[in-house]
């Protein structure tokens, strides 16, 4: 039974807003109470669906007078646990996925206004209608909104050439705690008025305010783009060839990516169909490379031939494989796009998100698989992601049990057993460790209430002090995604 204060909420906003605004069918809203990993279980008696920013506004100041927390929820593909309420039953989940407008384009300065309950790929698709690129993307692109886009900073595989979320968003409309919108979606790359409110909402993870729409900035859609697969026979290679390849290529090089034998076992196991085109590389790990040309597919194919080339000649590669169509580079990328979903069918793993200067990358990895093998014999290290911009995904499984892993509720048992088991101590070992190297905790998916006490714990009181007195005074109430990122 909902607390007095959430049943007069919900009784208010019937009244004002009627019956389409929310759904509270446990069968309904179930999917938006637990996320992506199923790591995070929340509760509660309604999920609220506005339609506009009008509405949103009016359900915060209903949430402010009757002093409800709000869950803003995208497309709940967030992975520290921030997009779903916690298990107090108090709290309600605020979906955007109503708010799907495109709002505005403008060509010449290349920019589109959109909704925040716009998806990425929805926002990619536009942008290719206009003949340009937004270039953010994600592998959980065809669920993702705009607005959880923004609100987590994320990343992805296109940062090392375009910057993360933050870098390509150029306005906002917010919907702040107390209920006022304010409207800040200016087409600008230049604007020095004073504090830069865009940059503080964005990362913020709902606890600051409510994004109800952007003006994101795109780029000119390169002719071609075209990726080769590396096999590489250690990590400090594979830094070495980042260094060849961005000597070569410059800003042409627009994805660099490590994908560990582990991670790409994973992908074998349990997508083997996807697995085909690596089936010759052996047990080895691969970087993928991409590179954009203005002029056309042979330009690029040539260029990559190139890199690899020399890279061969230095001993950097050992074997290569360039995609020869557009067909075969997304075959490339769609193993790369599978390493989470296929970690997700093994079990749970203990993860990391970390960010660490490029340079300290081979010392971290040859120091951390002594450590955890050490502590854990025989533990998995699923070791994957975007090493052209320095963050790993640095994930940490538990060793197979081959006489049960054919059985899918035994293995997730066994995984989730060992995640629960470990979890406190690995993070602090491998954190321990990334910090020591000037690296950090949150590379791209953010703290969410999974890394908020890490973050707390590094950080420091002046660091923390200054983020809750941010969060005291925009949203003195703690109405928006309570106990998230920082405590107040
Ligand atoms: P949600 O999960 O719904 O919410 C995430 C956070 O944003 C929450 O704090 C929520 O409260 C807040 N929020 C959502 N919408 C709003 C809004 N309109 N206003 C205010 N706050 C809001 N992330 C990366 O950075 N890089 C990757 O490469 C990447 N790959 C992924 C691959 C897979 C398979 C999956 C499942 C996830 C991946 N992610 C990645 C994580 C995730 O997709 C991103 O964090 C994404 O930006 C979240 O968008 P969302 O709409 O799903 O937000
Ligand atoms: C990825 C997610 C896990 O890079 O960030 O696949
Ligand atoms: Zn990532």
């Amino acid at each position: 039974m909902p607390s007095a204060s959430v049943q007069e909420f919900l009784h208010d906003l019937l009244q004002q807003l009627g019956p389409a605004c929310l759904k509270t069918d446990p069968s309904l809203i179930s999917g938006h109470l637990v996320d992506w990993r199923g790591r995070y279980q929340g509760r509660a008696s309604a999920v609220l669906f506005p339609d506009s920013t009008q509405q949103v506004a009016q359900m915060v100041r209903l949430a402010s007078k009757h002093r409800v927390g709000l869950v803003p929820q995208g497309g709940n593909t967030g992975l520290t646990g921030a997009s779903v309420p916690d298990d107090s039953g108090e709290q309600l989940v605020l979906s955007l996925s109503r708010l799907q407008a495109i709002r505005a384009v403008d060509q010449a300065n290349k920019t589109m206004t959109l909704e925040a309950g716009v998806t990425l790929a929805k926002a990619q698709e536009q942008a290719e209608a206009l003949g340009l690129l937004f270039p953010l993307t994600l592998p959980s692109r065809g669920s993702a909104t705009i607005g959880g886009n923004l609100a987590t900073n994320c990343g992805g595989t296109a940062v090392l050439r375009y910057g993360n979320a933050r870098a390509l968003c150029l306005g906002l409309e917010v919907v702040t705690a107390s209920g006022d919108i304010w409207s800040g979606l200016r087409g600008l790359r230049k604007d020095n008025t004073g504090y830069d409110l865009r940059d503080l909402f964005i990362g913020s993870e709902g606890t600051l305010g409510v994004i109800t729409a952007a003006v994101l900035a795109l780029s000119p859609r390169p002719a071609a783009l075209m990726t080769a697969l590396a096999k590489v026979s250690s990590v400090e290679s594979a830094v070495g060839l980042l260094g060849l390849a961005q000597s070569k290529a410059a800003a042409q090089l627009t994805g660099f990516e490590l994908m560990t034998w582990s991670s790409l076992d994973l992908v074998s196991q349990y997508f083997p169909a996807l697995a085909q085109p690596i089936k010759g590389m052996g047990s080895a790990d691969l970087v993928l490379l991409e590179i954009s040309s203005p002029s056309g597919e042979a330009e690029a194919v040539a260029l990559l031939e190139d890199i690899l080339s020399r890279a061969l000649e230095a001993k950097l590669v050992e074997d290569a494989l360039v995609a020869q169509s557009i067909q075969q580079a997304q075959t490339f990328w769609d193993i790369r796009d599978h390493i989470t979903l296929a970690s997700s069918e093994d079990g749970h793993q203990i993860k990391h998100d970390i960010g660490l200067p490029i340079s300290c990358i081979p010392e971290f990895m040859t120091a951390m698989r002594q450590e955890l093998q050490d502590l854990l014999p025989g533990v998995r290290i699923i070791n994957f992601g975007h090493i052209g911009d320095g963050n790993l995904h640095y994930n940490v499984a538990c060793p197979v049990r081959p006489e049960s892993w054919a059985d899918r509720g035994q293995r997730q048992k066994a995984c989730a057993d060992f995640m629960h088991a470990h979890e406190d101590e690995i993070h602090r070992r491998v954190h321990d460790r990334v910090v020591s190297l000037g690296g950090s905790i949150s590379a791209e998916h953010g703290l969410g209430v999974m890394r908020r006490d890490e973050a707390a714990y590094y950080k420091g009181p002046v660091e923390i002090g200054l983020m809750r007195a941010i969060k005291i005074s925009l949203d003195p109430l703690n109405i928006l995604n309570p106990g998230k990122v920082v405590l107040v």
